[in-house]
C-alpha cells in the first residue's frame, strides 16, 4: 500500500470490479487512449483479468483511491518489470472524470515513481503515451518524466495512425531531484 496527503493506492479487491468501473473502461473520453478500448469489456472479463493479474509481482497493479473517503477513482500500474534491466513501463487512468485535473495523476505517479526506485531499486521507468494525449504527458513531465522519442505512426486510433510519445526518468536523475 502507497499513500500520499490525498490518495492511497492498494491492491484492487473483487469488490473494485464493479459497474462503476466498468463504465470507465466503457467511456470513449477514458477509453480513448488506452489498449482495452480493443477488448469486450464485462464484469465477468474484469473478473478474469483481475484472477490473472492480482498474483503477479513483475506487473504490481494498483486501485488509486481518494484517502478522504477510500472512494476507488482510477488504477495504476507498474510493469511488466524487466528485472534482468532493472525497468519497467508505468501506465494509469483516472476513470472518474469529476476527478481530472486535481492533480491526482501526478500524485499517483510520483507515489509509484518513488516506490519503484526506492523501494524496487529499478533504474528505468518508461511511460508511452499517445501523441496528442497532453493531460498524461504534462502529469508524467510533472514527475521529472522527459521525452526520449517519439514512435512514428505507431498505433491506430479512430481511424487513424498516430505517433506515440516515449518518456522516461533514470533513477540517476530522480536521486538529484529535490
Ligand atoms: C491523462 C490523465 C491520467 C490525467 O489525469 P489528471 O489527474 O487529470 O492529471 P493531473 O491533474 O495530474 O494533471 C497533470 C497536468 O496535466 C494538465 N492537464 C490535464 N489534462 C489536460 C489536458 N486534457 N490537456 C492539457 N493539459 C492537461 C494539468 O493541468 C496538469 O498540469 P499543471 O499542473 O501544469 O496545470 C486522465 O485524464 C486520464 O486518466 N485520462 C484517460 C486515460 C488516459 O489517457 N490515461 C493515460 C494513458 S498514457
Amino acid at each position: 500500500m502507497l499513500q500520499s496527503s490525498r490518495l492511497l493506492l492498494r491492491a484492487l479487491e473483487p469488490g473494485d470490479l464493479n459497474d462503476t468501473y466498468l463504465s470507465w473502461l466503457n467511456n470513449p473520453a477514458v477509453n480513448r487512449y488506452l489498449e482495452t478500448r480493443f477488448l469486450p469489456q464485462s464484469l465477468e472479463a474484469l473478473q478474469a483479468y483481475w484472477q490473472d493479474h492480482r498474483d503477479n509481482s513483475s506487473s504490481p497493479w494498483f486501485a488509486i483511491c481518494l484517502a478522504s473517503e477510500g472512494r476507488h477513482i482510477g488504477n495504476i500500474k507498474l510493469g511488466p518489470i524487466q528485472w534482468l534491466h532493472r525497468r519497467a513501463d508505468l501506465s494509469l487512468f483516472i476513470g472518474e472524470r469529476g476527478c481530472w485535473g486535481q492533480g491526482y495523476a501526478s500524485e499517483a505517479i510520483a507515489l509509484v515513481r518513488d516506490w519503484a526506485f526506492g523501494e524496487l531499486d529499478l533504474q528505468k521507468l518508461n511511460a508511452g503515451i499517445y501523441a496528442g494525449n497532453l493531460g498524461s504527458r504534462r502529469a508524467f513531465e510533472k514527475c521529472g518524466f522527459e521525452l526520449e522519442g517519439t514512435l512514428r505512426q505507431e498505433v491506430v486510433s479512430a481511424g487513424q495512425r498516430l505517433d506515440v510519445w516515449r518518456l522516461g526518468l533514470t533513477r540517476s536523475r530522480w536521486s538529484l531531484s529535490p
